[in-house]
């Protein structure tokens, strides 16, 4: 069975008619990725010259935008042309968090608005080990942040001007993972992760979620054996086409492509509409234990 719906939505700011649609509720909540084919992200003719990596300082692969600040970090250029392109990221980030508003308006008072991204260099050859290479299977899990089965909720939009797409693999549903392996995790020792936080490894105490979200990650792409034999698809996002997903539940692994904007936001595991879909309480009843 496909992990892929693809909805009709052709706008950022969709009419109430499509919002609140349980189907797409459903969908995204079991883990599946919304793709929507009708839904682009428009570039200005004086925006097309964002597109090329010259604009990135290379310390970082992603040109961010933080919403608090208002700023962005990881390019270069003069300061005309990085207002210029500071107001691009901005104006993604406004239609991205617009569009998840408008869909899903039970999530919207509980979200929280973190950083949107500008991705200008090709996939190929960017990972610098194989804990940080995208185009193994994963689920997203962060080292350094702990969020205690906090949502990780994101929004992409492939804006290629060459109609390159983006290709993913797509894995298998998060319960058969999580089935598969949380049996070979290690327990999280005692102290650990007062330890971390104590050293500033973490910025604060990482709960036995983030715990074993973290070690899932790193299973998933250590094991080359279930690169190649899990349950897959492959699935090619087209230039001009938009999709959202939990990655924090959503087996991925980004192949190939170049340019894309992408927008990442929390949700408590209690503004969920079925809350029992999260990998928290997924994690949970596997070890039947609280883990945050
Ligand atoms: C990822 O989240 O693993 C990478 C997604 C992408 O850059 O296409
Ligand atoms: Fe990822």
């Amino acid at each position: 069975m496909s992990q892929i719906e693809t909805f009709a939505v052709a706008n950022w700011s969709p009419a109430p008619a499509a919002a609140d649609d349980q189907r797409m509720i459903a969908t995204l909540e079991a883990g599946k990725v919304l793709l929507l084919p009708r839904l682009s992200f428009e570039l200005r003719s004086d925006e097309r010259r964002f597109l090329d990596p010259r604009w990135s300082d290379r310390r970082a692969k992603n040109i961010s935008y933080d919403p608090a600040s208002a700023q962005i970090k990881g390019a270069i250029g003069n300061s005309a042309d990085l207002e210029d392109l500071r107001r691009l990221l901005e104006r993604f980030h406004l239609s991205a968090v617009g569009l998840i508003k408008n869909l899903f308006p039970a999530y919207g008072p509980q979200l929280r608005i973190a950083r949107a991204s500008f991705r200008p260099l090709p996939i190929a050859g960017r990972a610098s080990s194989w804990r940080k290479d995208d185009s193994r299977l994963h689920v997203d899990a962060f080292p350094s942040r702990p969020n205690r089965g906090e949502r990780i909720l994101r929004v992409f939009a492939n804006v290629n001007p060459n109609s390159v797409p983006r290709v993913w693999r797509v894995g298998e549903p998060f319960a058969d993972l999580a089935r598969r392996f949380l049996p070979k995790l290690p327990r999280q020792l005692p102290g650990s992760a007062a330890l971390l936080n104590a050293l500033h490894i973490t910025k604060s105490p990482r709960s036995a979620y983030d715990h074993y979200m973290l070690h899932l990650h790193d299973a998933m792409k250590a094991d080359l054996e279930y690169q190649q034999t899990a349950p897959q698809e492959t699935v090619p996002f087209a230039a001009g086409c938009s999709w959202i997903c939990f990655s924090d539940q959503t087996s991925h692994a980004a192949m190939s492509g170049q340019h894309l904007f992408e927008q990442t936001l929390h949700l408590p595991v209690s503004g969920l509409y079925d809350a029992d879909s999260s990998p928290l309480r997924v994690l949970e009843k596997l070890s039947r234990r609280k883990l945050a």
